[in-house]
């Protein structure tokens, strides 16, 4: 076989190690592979080139990504995917594996429909994909940000402040909820757990008046203005109250050993279900077995586990 792969959407630690273990699995097996360079839209302009065992040494304990990613709005057009089918039939490349997140894998949905044998590995930060337990990426974001907050903590509970911090996930909690639980925030607050600002403001109130020496609220991207809220925590609550927003830091770094095994696991399975002619469908690890579901499916699935941590918050925060 020859086949063609691509990085798209934000980066994510261990996006590396998925491309090694494409490389070298399909070298292995007597395929060509070839890399595509910045996503869709290096697929449409023809940035592609052959990888051989060694273009690929070296890069396993890298962050980011050597194929260079980006985002392609313009891909939701027929006649701009029309001119991606173009350039794959121009090196003759007969199938395609992408390795992103929810906006990638619906690009690999349209081509698919036109045609094209196509596999997606879930590789984002985020942990949105529901078809896998882990998104590659999901693990090394969540040390950094639990890094992050084990700081804060130790600065806020020395000033007696409340500390209030941001994680990225676009409109997924995980990042959230995982790293709020296993760094004992007083709060989590994402999409599922929900915001009550005037609960919230009464709660810190009643923490502050008990003599709590901190308060660190976690709370996920795109919910609230936390800057605004930490002038509000300020205003009502007693604690002096700083916002801190993570952003980029978190898609950045060597990627955790958890994130480089599930890389080479679904990189390698990628590649074997091209050989058994499974495609249009996303790979994933449940349970820890290696599964594949339909594209389209597992951009519908909704995340069970994300549910029951949302409950457990309520319970122990
Ligand atoms: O999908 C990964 C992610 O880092 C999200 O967590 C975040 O919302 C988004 O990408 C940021 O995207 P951009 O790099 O385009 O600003």
């Amino acid at each position: 076989m020859r086949i063609g792969v691509l990085t798209s959407g934000g980066d994510a630690p261990g996006m590396n190690a998925t491309i090694r273990a494409i490389v070298r699995t399909g070298i292995a097996s007597g395929d060509q592979v070839f890399g595509i360079s910045d996503g869709y839209r290096g697929l449409v302009e023809g940035k592609i080139v052959e990888f051989t065992r060694k273009d690929v040494s070296e890069i396993l304990s890298r962050g980011g990504t050597i194929l260079g990613t980006a985002r392609l709005p313009e891909f939701k057009y027929e006649q701009v995917r029309a001119l991606a089918c173009k350039q794959l039939e121009k090196y003759d490349i007969d199938s395609l594996i992408v390795i992103g997140g929810d906006g990638t894998y619906t690009g690999a949905l349209r081509l698919h429909e036109m045609g094209i044998k196509t596999i997606g590995i879930p590789g984002t930060i985020d942990n949105d994909i529901a078809s896998t337990d882990y998104t590659i990426g999901f693990s090394t974001a969540l040390n950094t940000a639990c890094e992050a907050i084990d700081k804060l903590r130790d600065t806020s509970s020395s000033h007696q402040r409340c500390s209030i911090i941001e994680v990225m996930g676009r409109h997924c909690g995980d990042l959230a909820l995982y790293s709020g639980l296993c760094c004992g925030a007083e709060y989590i607050i994402t999409n599922e757990t929900g915001l009550d600002k005037e609960k919230l403001l009464k709660d810190l109130k009643s923490n502050r008046l008990a003599g709590r020496r901190h308060a660190i609220v976690v709370i996920s991207e795109n919910i609230t203005d936390v800057h605004q809220l930490a002038k509000d925590v300020e205003a009502y609550s007693g604690y002096e109250c700083r916002a801190t927003v993570l952003g980029y830091v978190q898609r950045g770094g060597a990627p955790t050993p958890e994130d480089r095994l599930l890389a080479a696991r679904l990189g390698k399975y990628a590649v074997d279900l091209l050989h058994e002619g499974v495609t249009g469908v996303a790979v994933g690890i449940r349970q820890n077995e290696l599964r594949y579901t339909p594209i389209e499916e597992a951009l519908i699935m909704q995340n069970e586990t994300s549910v029951e941590l949302a409950n457990l918050v309520k319970k122990i925060s």
